[in-house]
């Protein structure tokens, strides 16, 4: 340990790193003038002052463009961050200016006009009743008129310069998802997820979207990744990503040098299915139904591995995700050709059956997915 007080600068130096292991919890204050214009900024330097009455202070740079607008309006409000939140850090400290930053997260207006952030920990309405500037700051205490608090206590952090520290979170979530999304997002979502939370453990199975939904409706897993049209009775469906299919075919087949078709005329070839039950493979059949057609499966595999393999070696043609054919056709001697078709455009869903019956973890894990999704 080493004690300064001597060299100013070195002081300065100290008392950063000093500062840097002190935790504390982020928030965003808000303000706007009278004229509705609005201004925010993240800040951590806030505290609680007194109970009676109940007071807080807020400390902000006088550079910070805040600062004018806060004092003449004399009125704010301390939005708590929560983990969902993170976003909003860097927009509210420079990344976007003025309004712009309040198109990141759900900002309403309270009726005397002030904005405040739906979804916070707390938003605490103040009037101020001291200004007291000191060095680079004002100090600003302000009386608390007004409250509005969320349940659940899940604060944003910054401790180290850095969000977070939840490193020490620690549970165990059960994921079941159907292979497109698998493949296609879970991967690097996931990794992201565990860098930030290494002790959280994910365990993942495999399974076609309709199972996914039984899976999660009887409590085998805890989330579920489906790609809609399979009825979600009594769950909480939330949108996280979305796909397109198209058609992977032999380099030398006819169809290689179109570079779009109609799914009617894909029909008069045999294709490589994946396995029974796959969503893929129920759209396919729905709409050759449909189109009064018979769909000529010649073979039917289990993993994009395998069908494009099948493809390559001239044995069918295969529908999979755009992301994942032009992985294939990159490595492989197979061609990749759009589909004209609106069906082919889909959509990924997480389902749940309820936010507030997940664990921690699992809580942490939808978040982190929220967030990720566009
Ligand atoms: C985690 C974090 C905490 C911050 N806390 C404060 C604070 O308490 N007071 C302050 O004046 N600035 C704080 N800042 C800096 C301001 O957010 C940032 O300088 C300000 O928004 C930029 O000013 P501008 O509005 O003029 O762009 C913080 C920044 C970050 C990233």
């Amino acid at each position: 340990m080493s004690i300064q007080t001597a060299d100013t600068s070195q002081v300065t130096a100290e008392f950063k790193r000093a500062m840097r292991r002190l935790a504390a919890t982020v928030t965003i204050i808000s303000t706007a003038d009278v004229n509705g214009n609005r201004y925010g900024m993240t800040a951590t330097a806030v505290n609680s002052l007194s109970m009676d009455p109940p007071s807080l202070l807020i400390c902000v740079n006088h550079s910070a463009s805040i600062h004018a607008p806060l004092i003449g309006r004399e009125r704010f409000c301390v939005n708590v961050l929560t983990t969902e939140h993170e976003d909003l850090v860097s927009a509210f400290s420079g990344k976007l200016k003025g309004d712009a930053r309040f198109q990141v997260g759900e900002w309403r207006n309270e009726d005397g006009g002030m904005p405040y952030l739906e979804g916070a920990q707390s938003n605490l309405f103040c009037d101020i009743v001291s200004v007291l500037p000191f060095g680079s700051h004002s100090i600003v205490i302000g009386r608390v008129t007004a409250v509005r608090v969320e349940e659940g206590i899940r604060p944003l952090i910054f401790t180290d310069g850095k969000l977070g520290a939840t490193e020490s979170l620690t549970g165990h979530v059960r994921i079941s998802s159907n292979l497109s999304t698998l493949t296609q997002f879970l991967p690097a979502d996931t990794e992201s997820f565990l860098k930030r939370h290494p002790l959280i453990q994910v365990h993942l199975e495999e399974r076609v979207s309709t199972a996914v939904v039984t899976a999660v409706q009887e409590n085998a897993c805890d989330i579920g990744f489906i790609v809609e049209g399979p009825k979600t009775n009594g769950l909480e469906v939330i949108p996280y990503r979305e796909d397109r299919l198209v058609l992977t075919v032999p380099a030398d087949h006819p169809l290689a040098g179109k570079t779009s078709v109609k799914f009617v005329d894909t029909l008069d070839y045999d294709y490589v299915g994946l396995h029974t039950g796959s969503q893929i493979n129920l759209q396919i059949q729905r709409v050759a139904a449909e189109l009064d057609r018979a769909w000529r499966c010649r073979m039917q595999v289990h993993t994009y591995d395998a069908l494009a393999a099948m493809v390559q070696a001239g044995l069918g043609i295969g529908m999979i995700p755009c992301n994942m054919a032009q992985l294939y056709a990159k490595a492989m001697n197979i061609k990749v050709v759009e589909i004209d078709e609106t069906w082919t455009h889909r959509r990924h869903a997480i389902v749940i059956r309820s936010y507030n019956s997940l664990q921690a973890a699992g809580r942490r894990l939808v978040d982190h997915l929220k967030r990720c999704s566009p």
